[in-house]
């Protein structure tokens, strides 16, 4: 144990590298836009230390910027007021949380309290237990929903596509393809082999642009390393269906190193405009090896011909040693990637460690930072990079904190949704919504959240009928929304 003369001693030391580092805190505080208040703390006069400027100079080193390591968070001493209190005034010396009794007066430590306390409220609009829905009708801004259940008996509902006549294509993480007709759910034969586990499993389904005329079907999933059984990679496999059988397999992406890891799979795919397909791979919980370098598919959107072979124009085809498959790199896990229906751009989101979850616009050749920058933290809640920016890493459009754990992606490319028109839908695996977002440009201006409580909502869709599908797992079900008017 430290005496008290060298407890002030380290605390000299923490306020003399507080001070030393104010200037950058203060940077980045004053580019951040939702902290506007503490970005007025340079036209501040210095002696009047509000809770935000007493946070930004004390704790924002240690606690992350915005709160970080608070939001979202384990609390080992408690979250009430007195235990948030006794832990700034005394501290946890062994545990490395200095005490301040000698930096603030105990009105200012009630202040920074209660500053606190505001700031990671805004994770409780997030718990829904309160709002729990009996029936299924679902009011919302713009319009009221009413949902119709498709689908039943599929576990870990993963992908969804719809065949021409109306029939769904439901992959179940298990390793299994389902035929879901009006009359029956069947399930379909002869679909790779998968190592089912973790993450892993049977993930994404898409038609092909033409189907109606080559009728291949595109089939994303963790494929077992023909050396190495324990291992597995993202693939891709495009198959023809007939009689419920699938045949004329053929494996056009393989997504290299193999892993033992069953997490990050990524593996959403769209088509653009143009036929090109895109892939999401997510780093394979290697984030130090894969997503900021090139020689590897991991932690990468990729952009392949729909035969699996390479665009003359895709940005490192030239580069040597590069995967050329990759399109953007700097990925930690995109869980949904779709096209915008007016500017065809792909946009993506993925999941961030703790808190920090992004959506982004996807371009070519573009870094998007994993894991320099991040606006999430480590599982233990220490701040994971200081950085939320660098030069050459591209900012995310928005992000969540805390982690929604998002999972599925769509426009709402139909007229049956007024109000919802364009709108970008993302599912959320933890807490168990649908997030609507109004997207202007390259902004999202405003956000909803649907479906409060509907289950683990692992994809959105909307099929060639014009309607919303959602895929909740848990129990599995496939609904559709029905507007009422
Ligand atoms: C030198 C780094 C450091 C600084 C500076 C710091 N803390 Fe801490 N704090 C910690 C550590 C380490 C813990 C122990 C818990 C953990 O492992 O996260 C902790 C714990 C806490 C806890 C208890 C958390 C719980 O889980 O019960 C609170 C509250 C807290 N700090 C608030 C503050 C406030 C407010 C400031 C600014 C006045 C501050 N801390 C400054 C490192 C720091």
């Amino acid at each position: 144990m430290y005496n008290r003369k060298q407890i002030m001693l380290i605390i000299a030391a923490l306020v003399l590298v507080c001070a030393c580092q104010r200037a950058g805190v203060l940077d980045q505080l004053r580019d951040d836009g939702q902290i506007v208040e503490s970005s007025q703390i340079a036209l501040i006069d210095q002696s009047v230390k509000t809770p935000a400027i007493n946070y930004a100079e004390y704790c924002s080193g240690c606690h992350g910027i915005k709160m970080d390591a608070f939001v979202d968070r384990k609390w080992k001493h408690g979250k009430t007021d007195q235990d948030l209190y006794k832990a700034i005034k005394y501290g946890y010396e062994d545990e490395g949380m200095p005490a301040y009794d000698v930096s603030f007066s105990d009105q200012e430590i009630e202040d920074l309290v209660d500053f606190i306390q505001e700031g990671i409220a805004n994770v409780d609009e997030y718990y829904f237990e309160n709002r729990q829905n009996k029936s299924n009708v679902y009011p919302s801004e713009a319009l009221t929903v009413m949902l119709d259940t498709v689908s039943t008996g599929v576990a870990v509902p993963w992908g969804l596509t719809f065949l021409p006549k109306g029939d769904l294509l439901i992959t179940d993480r298990s390793g299994k393809i389902y035929r879901q007709s009006a009359e029956a759910l069947i399930e379909l034969t002869t679909v790779p082999d998968v190592v089912a586990g973790g993450q892993g499993g049977m993930l994404d389904i898409e038609l092909h642009p033409d189907y109606e005329v080559n009728g291949w079907i595109y089939i994303s999933y963790a494929q077992p390393n023909p050396e190495n059984g324990e291992e597995s990679a993202t693939s891709i496999v495009r198959a023809r269906l007939r009689d419920n059988e699938f045949s004329d397999h053929e494996v056009i992406f393989t997504a290299l190193p193999y892993s033992s890891r069953k997490l990050h799979f990524g593996c959403r795919m769209e088509f653009d405009r143009e036929g090109y397909l895109y892939v999401s791979v997510g780093d394979r919980f290697n984030r130090d090896v894969n997503p900021q370098s090139l020689d590897n598919h991991c932690g990468k959107i990729h952009r392949i011909h729909d035969d699996g072979s390479i665009p003359d124009d895709n940005p490192f085809v030239e580069t040597a040693g590069a995967m050329h498959s990759i399109y953007s790199y700097g990925h930690r896990n995109p869980q949904g990637v779709a096209m915008h229906p007016q500017t065809g751009a792909i946009w993506s989101h993925e999941h961030g460690p703790r808190g920090g979850d992004e959506i982004n616009i996807i371009k070519k050749s573009k870094n998007y930072g994993w894991p320099v920058v991040s606006y999430g933290i480590n599982y233990n809640g220490t701040t994971f990079t200081e950085k939320t920016q660098q030069e050459g890493m591209e900012d995310p459009v928005m992000y969540w904190l805390p982690s929604i754990g998002a999972c599925g992606m769509t426009f709402v490319n139909s007229d049956l949704y007024p109000g919802w028109e364009n709108n970008l839908l993302s599912g959320s695996l933890r807490f168990k919504y649908l997030e609507r977002a109004v997207v202007e440009g390259d902004n999202i201006v405003h956000t909803e959240k649907l479906l409060p409580n509907i289950g683990r909502l692992r994809t959105v869709e909307v099929g060639p009928d014009g309607y919303i599908y959602v895929a909740v797992e848990d129990p599995g079900y496939v609904f559709r929304l029905v507007p009422q008017s």
